[in-house]
């Protein structure tokens, strides 16, 4: 089964080549996202792509915000990580030492990829109906990890980012992106760069503490 190359093959890209994504590849991912299965079929997604010229101008744009030190204000609500459940917020720290620990190690520079849009030639804008329930929150996620999985199979790489929507203002206007719609996560795309960034590895928990089966 290939399915299991294109799953092992994706994780997060903090730095993209200059290699542009072709529109028919843009478009045959965002198919294959669309199979995504939703509540009664609800597909309550939408999916907008900055490229080209635009991309490029938004990049400097939120590179100029943070250079001034704009106060981010996503449309979701982040949550001090001390207000999140046990074992999310337990994991967070985990990864956040050993990635803080790679980082003194490596040299890493993610600040001045992370505010350029990490340099990526694409980058997707998922929205629902601000008036959208819960159930719909949760098929967006599953939209945009089906999207994520069809780009890593035709070698495409990616990372679902808040800090690509921290000024969501930004997109609002590039992309015409109705004010009735919530602009809940961006995720870069592209082909990552030969950057040391790139070789981070993320863990996962132990399957026994997250995975119960009684037979
Ligand atoms: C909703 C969401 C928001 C994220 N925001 C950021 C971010 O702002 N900066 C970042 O470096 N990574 C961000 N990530 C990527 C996660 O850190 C990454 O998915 C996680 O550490 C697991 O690593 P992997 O994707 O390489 O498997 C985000 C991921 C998700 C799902």
């Amino acid at each position: 089964m290939e399915f299991n190359k294109a799953l092992t093959r994706r994780h997060s890209i903090r730095s993209y080549s200059d290699k542009p994504i072709s529109i028919d590849d843009l478009k045959d991912i965002v198919t294959k996202a669309q199979k995504s299965p939703s509540w009664v079929d609800s597909q309550p997604w939408k999916i907008y792509i900055a490229t080209g010229e635009i991309v490029k101008k938004l990049a400097q744009q939120q590179a100029d915000l943070e250079d001034k030190g704009t106060a981010s204000h996503p449309e979701i609500p982040v949550r001090h990580r001390d207000d999140w459940a046990k074992m999310p917020r337990a994991n967070m720290a985990e990864n956040s030492v050993r990635k803080a620990d790679w980082a003194t190690e490596h040299n890493d520079d993610y600040d001045r990829y992370q505010k350029y849009l990490y340099n990526a030639p694409a980058v997707a804008y998922l929205t629902i109906a601000k008036d959208s329930t819960d159930w719909s929150k949760f098929d967006l996620g599953m939209f945009a990890s089906t999207l994520m999985l069809a780009a890593s199979d035709k070698g495409i790489d990616s990372i679902p980012s808040y800090s690509l929507v921290k000024y969501p203002e930004l997109s609002r206007v590039a992309l015409d992106i109705p004010t009735d719609e919530t602009i809940f996560i961006g995720i870069a795309l592209g082909y990552q760069s030969d950057s040391i960034l790139n070789q981070y590895r993320s863990n996962r928990s132990d399957l026994s503490s997250i995975l119960t089966i009684k037979d």
